[in-house]
Order: C-alpha cells, then sequence, then structure tokens
C-alpha cells in the first residue's frame, strides 16, 4: 500500500524540481543514541532517498543543552534547503520536548506537533497532521468502509497518536471513544468497535476476546520483545475475528514513514507558492 503512494510522491517530488526548481529537503534531529531512534531515523532517511527527497540528520550529543538544541532548530527554520524539521522524540529527560517542538516554524513542522497545528486539527482547520494517525486513517480508507455514523475505538492518549487518531475519526463523522489505563471494562467497549485503533505499547494486549467479528484493527504498536518487533495486537489470535487488520512489522509503521515524505513535499510546495 505503501509503495504506490511512495511512486505518486516520488512523481510529484519530480514535478516540483522541473515546474519550481525546488528539491523538497527534510532536517531530523537526532539527541543521543537510544537504538530504537537510531533505526527509525535511518528508515526516514531511506524513504526521502526512495523518493527523491534531500535529507539530512543532524546527530547530537545525549547531555545537549535545551540551548544548544533550539539553536539548531533555529538554524534549520532559516535553512532555505529545508522544508521539514523533525526531532525525533523521545528526547533525553533533561531537555523540555514541548519548547522544542515550540521552537520549530509551524510551516516547517512536518510532524505536526507544534501547538498552532495540534490546534488546526482541534478546530478543523488545515493545518499539518501528525504522520501514524494520518496513515492509520489512510490505511482505513483503503478498506472502502463508509465510516460516517462508525463506531470507533482507540486506545491510547497521547499526543502522537491517541488524540489526533481520535481526532480525525471524528473529522471522519465516526462516533469516537478514547481508552486509556484508567479505562473501565475495556474488553466490553472494544467489543463494540467497528474500528479499533491499538495504540497502547504493550506487546499482544488486545486479544481476540476483545474484538467485534469483521472490525477494522489498526495495530500502532511497535513493542521489542527477545529481539524481535511484535505489534499491540495479538495478531495471530485476531486475525481470526477481524476483517481486516494491519500487521507488525509491515503495517503502520512504513505508512508512517510515507505520510512523514508526503507532509514534506507538501510543506515544499507550500514553500514555492
Ligand atoms: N517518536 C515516535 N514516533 C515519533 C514520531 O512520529 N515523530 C517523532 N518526531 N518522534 C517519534
Amino acid at each position: 500500500m505503501s509503495e504506490c503512494l511512495r511512486r505518486e510522491i516520488a512523481d510529484q517530488v519530480s514535478h516540483l524540481q522541473t515546474e519550481k526548481g525546488i528539491v523538497p529537503g527534510l532536517a531530523v534531529i537526532l539527541v543521543g543514541n537510544d537504538p530504537a531512534s537510531e533505526i527509525y531515523v535511518r528508515n526516514k532517511g531511506n524513504g526521502c532517498r526512495e523518493v527523491g527527497i534531500y535529507s539530512e540528520t543532524i546527530t547530537l550529543p545525549e547531555d545537549t543543552t535545551q540551548t544548544a538544541l533550539e539553536a539548531e532548530i533555529d538554524r534549520l527554520n532559516q535553512d532555505q534547503q529545508i522544508h521539514g524539521i523533525l526531532v525525533q522524540l523521545p528526547l533525553p529527560k533533561h531537555l523540555d520536548e514541548a519548547a522544542a517542538l515550540a521552537r520549530i516554524l509551524p510551516e516547517k513542522d512536518v510532524d505536526g506537533f507544534h501547538l498552532l497545528n495540534a490546534g488546526k486539527l482541534m478546530t478543523g482547520g488545515i493545518g499539518v497532521t501528525p504522520c501514524t494517525p494520518k496513515g492509520a486513517l489512510y490505511m482505513i480508507h483503503q478498506t472502502g468502509m463508509d465510516l460516517s455514523g462508525k463506531q470507533a475505538v482507540v486506545i491510547g492518549r497521547s499526543n502522537i497518536v491517541g488524540k489526533p487518531m481520535a481526532l480525525l475519526l471524528l473529522q471522519e463523522n465516526c462516533t469516537v471513544t478514547i481508552c486509556h489505563s484508567r479505562t473501565k471494562n475495556l474488553p466490553e467497549i472494544t467489543r463494540q468497535a467497528d474500528i479499533l485503533v491499538a495504540a497502547v505499547g504493550k506487546a499482544g494486549f488486545v486479544t481476540p476476546d476483545m474484538v467485534k467479528p469483521g472490525a477494522i484493527v489498526i495495530d500502532v504498536g511497535i513493542n521489542r520483545v527477545d529481539g524481535k518487533v511484535r505489534g499491540d495486537v495479538d495478531f495471530d489470535g485476531v486475525k481470526e475475528v477481524a476483517g481486516w487488520i494491519t500487521p507488525v512489522p509491515g503495517g503502520v509503521g512504513k505508512m508512517t514513514i510515507t505520510m512523514l515524505l508526503q507532509n514534506t513535499l507538501e510543506a515544499a510546495e507550500r514553500a514555492g507558492q
């Protein structure tokens, strides 16, 4: 599913270069050496290469100060070659994540985490949409299901996935429930879901008894267990009940990067207008 979209993005990147002489550029800032983050950042760079987007990775040491991080963001905000800036999360504990994200120019915020973009999503305006929920919604649309009036349940309430996912499903006229670690009677609620999105961070958390027969199940989890990557959904069990299910790996993860490429392309197109 990602392949087809990436080919379209590559065509549009090439068109933008021919028509306007603009090569979209993405800068990724990685602070410290969290092994999982290093893999994600490498995959983002590879995605850029695949579609012809220029990319650079700025690696800062674990003990980087807030001032040094923000100085780097300021420099990239001014850089005409760079249309998208992404600060890989999580940052080391001593750094102020919210302040760093607020420092990125909203028009270069390809993650959609800046307050202005989060606010636009909240109020139905046109801003930059966070990549993981945007990719999950794209996959849900691919099923061909008419989403209007459907019951959607999102497990997880993070700013990166759970909350924006719920808002996107609401825009699609779903009836949306957000569940989290304090939710009572979770299986009872999830069994109502025509669309179930799992963004919990616990391997195999969603079991077949929690799924309505025929439901669309989107697994956003990336959990490392005994050296293997596993999702939040017990795939082998749930696939027997669900009507449609995304695997991990090979599901939402790749689509997230595809959406990052799309957000970067769109930021470059806006810069050229
Ligand atoms: N860490 C985990 N997911 C993400 C993401 O979508 N964007 C950034 N910047 N960091 C992340």
